[in-house]
């Protein structure tokens, strides 16, 4: 087991690693996107060209970072990965670019973070294999082209609305990644559950399927916690009642909802009278970052229904009400 205070890769990452899908067989639920990808990526083989550029968006732990992998795997291809927070100058970028071998897959984290003025030199790196620089300082500056073999650049972020025109318009492939059924979650425990040779029964596993916010990150760190209470508690094996006694001392509810969606929907109802309340107002209200709320915490709530985007902010809806058992009265005076 990797050690906490190592500087390297956490537990946690390792665990991810481990029980990544690598295959597109194996890769469950966007079934649209596979299916796509599968010919798209036959296609350019048979072309013996690089694969379009590709973006995949959605709400976090959905598969992102998974499928870009998986991409390059299926390709043949090697993948070299960055970050947009970590593009701070136009020669960071210009580095990635000039290192890339022929049909390389150069997978960019948080593509909507990279800085605008140095986005466009992704422009004609994209569009025509490009890298267009300036060596040199003041006076004796000069713009000098570099060549760049075809490559495929899978792009991913958890907010599309953020990209330029420009950016996302030179992506061939443009995806967006669904919350998943609580069917394939199943699956996906199952899986995790196979991989990690820790056995589930089926009932528990949806269960905890059922729990996860539609997010196989979150179904796969559910599995892992309950698997901790089943070999103290239990033999191992883990059912239906330890999953659900793990899951209530875990503070994760019926509906996958934990204190902090609590907290942010009965702020909502107690402080705003239901809302509308704009982004900020609740954000400070709750003790969070606004952008965590819309990145994190508000697709699901948007999505299951228990909350509401309005031009004027965010209300909460009657099922919350109802689920919360909360009256109406208690915010209308
Ligand atoms: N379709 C899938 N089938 C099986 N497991 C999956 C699938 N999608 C994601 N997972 C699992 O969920 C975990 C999180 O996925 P991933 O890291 O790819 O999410 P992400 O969309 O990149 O998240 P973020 O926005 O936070 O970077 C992975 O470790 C992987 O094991
Ligand atoms: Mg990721």
């Amino acid at each position: 087991m990797a050690r906490i205070i190592s500087g390297e890769e956490t537990e946690e990452d390792t665990f991810e690693t481990s029980i990544r899908p690598d295959t597109l067989d194996e890769y469950i639920g966007q079934s649209e996107l596979k299916e796509n990808l599968g010919i798209f990526m036959k296609a350019a083989k048979m072309r013996g060209e690089a694969l379009d550029h590709v973006l995949l968006y959605g709400p976090p732990g959905l598969g992102k970072t998974t499928m870009a992998y998986i991409i390059a795997n299926e390709m043949g291809s090697n993948i070299k990965t960055t970050s947009g927070p970590a593009i701070e100058k136009s020669g960071d970028l210009a580095a990635v670019l000039s290192s890339l071998e022929p049909g390389d897959v150069l997978f960019i984290d948080e593509i909507h973070r990279i800085p605008r003025f140095i986005e466009e030199i992704l422009y004609s790196a994209m569009e025509d294999f490009k890298l267009d620089i300036i060596v040199g300082s003041d006076s004796s500056s000069r713009n000098i082209t570099i060549d760049l073999p075809p490559f495929t650049l899978v792009g991913a972020t958890t907010r599309a609305g953020d990209l330029t025109g420009p950016l996302r318009d030179r992506f061939g492939i443009v995806s967006k990644l669904n919350f998943y059924t609580e069917e394939e979650l199943k699956q996906i425990v199952l899986r995790t559950s196979r991989v990690l040779n820790s056995p589930i029964d089926e009932e528990a596993a949806y269960e905890l399927a059922r729990r996860s916010r539609g997010t196989p990150r979150v179904a796969n760190r559910l599995f892992k916690r309950v698997r901790d209470f089943a070999l103290v508690m239990g033999d191992g094996n883990i059912d239906l009642n330890i999953t659900k006694t793990a899951l209530e001392k875990l503070k994760v509810d019926e509906a996958g909802l934990d204190a902090t969606d609590y907290n942010l929907l009965n702020s909502i109802i107690e402080r705003f009278n239901g809302g509308p309340v704009g982004i900020d107002a609740l954000a400070s209200s709750i003790g969070e970052e606004a952008s965590t709320i819309e990145d994190v915490y508000e697709p699901y709530l948007l999505q299951n229904g228990f909350l509401k985007r309005t031009s004027r902010g965010r209300m909460v809806t009657e099922k919350a009400y109802d689920y919360l058992k909360k009256n109406r009265q208690d915010s209308l005076f």
